[in-house]
């Protein structure tokens, strides 16, 4: 299995390096820091309490002293992620064009610096980490396994500058954004301390006349290969889909997708959340036989898949899942094996379908989700994607052949990364459980009221 690793990207203002930071981090399921937001923190903190911004002593002390907490985004609101300043919501204030034209002074100062550059060291080396700003790969984390200088011209930086604030409703000219880059660009170029400047074993993409995603496409190929090459070196075993199973897959997924058809009405939300690339793990609830092979059919690509030992000994089902090539699991039992069979399935790029819940309820509602996953999950390190069916049930098939119709509503949502698992013993055992539960919410968000059991949409 390719192992997290430490990702620093570097650039000038508006290359675009936050972007591709926060979707790099979603897609390979790490942490996405924004270190810019700490430097910008201060600076309206500073600007608050009316501080001159060259009193390096009190600066330095507001640097140490007020606390700056970076998490997921919560909103779509266009922000990348949340920033709190001593617990208060603080995303778009920190972007205001007054922090905007001081920040470059405040973040020339060494100790502010000093100060700054120690709280990110302590997220960097924890790991699977992206971490966005001007130094990081020079000064805060020089033993990253990768680097990337993002860069693009003055000019198509304050282009897209004007369009995104264009968006959020703010219109200045063009002119004075590029002029006030340029300015940025040359205080955080020249300044002592830090200047802003590739490292040496960085790799430079320019993003002049590329997408974002040509970007994050290249960027996730660089980050694929570190995370093979880091540690023991020896790159994954590739994961081998056996022929017959690829011809039964690729036989049997339109056939069941048109016997659904004909049968149900299908209807599917969400579809736009699937990522375009592996790997992923798709979660989903289980109250009869029908969730898997519907998922399994109208899924875009191949999914792996995990089903009961038991249900490879059951009559008429043993068919389907030994010709899908499923992966067999002893519920309730830690199998070594098995998850090092899913790790596998991940570490080639695949997408996996669980459902934490273990097996078959019977019944709509949401039973608690199984630690074991989450601990499956913590060490695979890629993103989840929740899906919450509803309309299935033990009696689908007997509904349909009355010529009912029966509705069968397939929720897809946007994928997450759960919170890494930390400290020791019962503790862990504490925080996995946390963690099934917490992917049980993200599932419940996809269901209707009556589906969601114990659980609380996120
Ligand atoms: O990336 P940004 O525009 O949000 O950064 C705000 C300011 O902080 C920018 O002028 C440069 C500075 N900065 C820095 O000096 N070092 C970092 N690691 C990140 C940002």
């Amino acid at each position: 299995m390719s192992k997290p690793i430490a990702i620093a990207i570097d650039g000038p203002a508006a290359s675009g390096k936050s972007t591709l930071a926060q979707a790099l981090a979603e897609q390979l399921g790490y942490l996405y820091f924004d270190t810019g937001a700490m430097y910008r923190a201060v600076t309206l903190v500073a600007l608050n309490r009316g501080v001159n911004l060259e009193d390096e002593d009190t600066l330095e002390k507001l640097a140490r002293e007020i606390d700056i907490d970076l998490k997921p985004a919560s909103k779509k609101d266009g922000r990348l992620s949340d920033v709190f300043i001593d617990g208060v919501d603080s995303t778009f204030a920190i972007r205001s064009k007054e922090v905007d034209n001081n920040v470059s002074a405040v973040s020339a100062l060494p100790r502010v610096r000093k100060a700054l550059t120690e709280k990110q060291r302590a997220v960097g080396e924890r790991g699977a980490v992206v971490m966005a700003g001007r130094d990081i790969g020079t000064v805060v984390l020089p033993d990253a396994k990768l680097k990337i200088y993002l860069d693009a011209t003055p000019e198509e930086r304050a282009r897209r500058r004007h369009a995104e604030l264009l968006e959020r409703g703010i219109t200045p000219s063009y002119e004075q954004i590029l002029n006030g880059l340029r300015e940025r660009d040359k205080i955080d170029s020249g300044r002592a301390v830090a200047p802003l400047r590739p490292a040496e074993d960085a790799v430079c993409l320019k993003s002049d006349g590329l997408s974002r995603e040509q970007v994050l496409e290249k960027a996730v190929e660089l980050a694929r290969e570190r995370q093979d090459s880091n540690g023991d070196g020896n790159a994954p075993k590739p994961y081998h889909v056996p022929f017959g199973v690829r011809l039964f897959r690729s036989t049997f997924a339109p056939l069941f997708r048109l016997a659904f058809r004909i049968l149900c009405r299908v209807k599917i939300d969400g579809r736009e959340n699937i990522p375009k690339v592996g790997p992923y793990i798709v979660a989903y609830n289980h109250i009869s036989l029908f969730e898997p092979p519907l998922l399994l059919a109208f899924w875009p690509m191949f999914a792996e898949a995990v089903a009961g030992a038991d249900v490879f000994d059951r009559p008429g089902q043993k068919i389907l899942v030994r010709g899908y090539g499923a992966i067999p699991v002893h519920r309730g039992e830690y199998d070594r094996r098995v998850i090092q069979d899913m790790l596998k399935v991940l570490a080639a790029n695949r997408p996996l379908m669980i459902a934490p819940e273990g097996g078959r309820g019977h019944k709509p509602g949401l039973r608690q989700g199984f630690a074991g996953v989450a601990y499956l999950m913590d060490r695979a390190r890629v993103p989840v994607v929740p899906v919450g069916i509803a309309g299935t049930s033990d009696d689908l098939l007997k509904r349909a052949l009355r010529g009912q119709r029966p509705e069968v509503h397939i929720r897809i949502g946007r994928p997450f990364n759960l919170p890494p698992i930390e400290g020791s013993g019962e503790q862990r055992r504490a925080a996995r459980q946390a963690n099934a539960d917490l992917v049980m919410r993200h599932i419940a968000a996809q269901l209707p009221e009556e589906y969601r059991g114990p659980y609380k949409p996120i």
